[in-house]
């Protein structure tokens, strides 16, 4: 596949789109970005050092209600990437990659649709490896220098992401991998704040909660109790 390697961009899910309209799957990777994005309209702070990672990838007959598929597939590629360098790094639902409590990676999808079906997805990763963690956001986030103690080749590090980002992805290896599943959490969605269990994560990607209640990801914010 294509890899396309950038000194510096705004997002490399915004600059990948100039590929759409070729229907063809590529692979951008940039040394830092300006305008880095995070889910729920957030920044991603993305300096030198960082692996700022986004793969297009077309689909033919891929269903909507499979979409689950995408989102697990890139943090269990995260994951097994981590792992082959030393590190172990569970997965917060639904795919924030944590180190020692704190964030090493996060992954930003949008999907595109039609009709039934997934016609394209854009699957972002941006991870912590040799860049330092900025002041603001030391208490929350990490990075495998910090793991390690020693910096990473970030050209291995893309090699082997791009190769586990092939695999399918599997419902118990994502469960295996889980931080929350068995942990206390506090949930945030909208006004409603409230505290459970998680108890399972079910094939389609939703969060089974110790009542009952089926979380799926979006407009949601967990936090894990220690
Ligand atoms: C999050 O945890 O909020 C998601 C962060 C996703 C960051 C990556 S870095 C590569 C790609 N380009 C972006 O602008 N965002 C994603």
């Amino acid at each position: 596949m294509r890899i396309e390697r950038l000194k510096k961009t705004n997002s490399t899910n915004e600059y990948v789109k100039k590929f759409i309209k070729n229907k063809e799957d590529v692979i951008v990777v940039a040394d830092e970005q300006t305008g880095g994005m995070g889910t729920k309209g957030r920044s991603f702070i993305s300096e030198k050092g960082g692996l700022y990672f986004t793969k297009l990838s077309f689909y033919n007959n891929f269903p909507a209600s499979e979409s689950w598929q995408i989102m697990a597939g890139a943090a269990l590629a995260v994951v097994k990437t981590l792992l082959a360098f030393g590190i172990q790094a569970k997965i917060k639902w639904p795919n924030d990659i944590i180190v020692n409590g704190k964030k090493i990676c996060g992954i930003l999808i949008s999907n595109s649709f039609c009709s039934q079906n997934i016609d394209y997805s854009i699957v972002g990763i941006g991870l912590n490896v040799n860049n330092e963690i900025a002041e603001e956001i030391k208490d929350i986030a990490i990075s495998t220098k910090q793991v390690l103690g020693k910096e990473l080749d970030i050209e291995s590090l893309l090699l082997t992401l791009s190769l586990n980002l092939s695999a399918k992805a599997d419902i118990n290896e994502y469960r295996a991998y889980s931080a929350v599943i068995g942990k206390k959490l506090t949930v945030i969605r909208g006004e409603n704040i409230f505290e459970s269990v998680a108890v399972d994560i079910l094939p389609d990607g939703a969060l089974k909660l110790e009542n009952g209640e089926l979380l799926y990801a979006g407009e949601l914010n967990l936090k894990i109790k220690i």
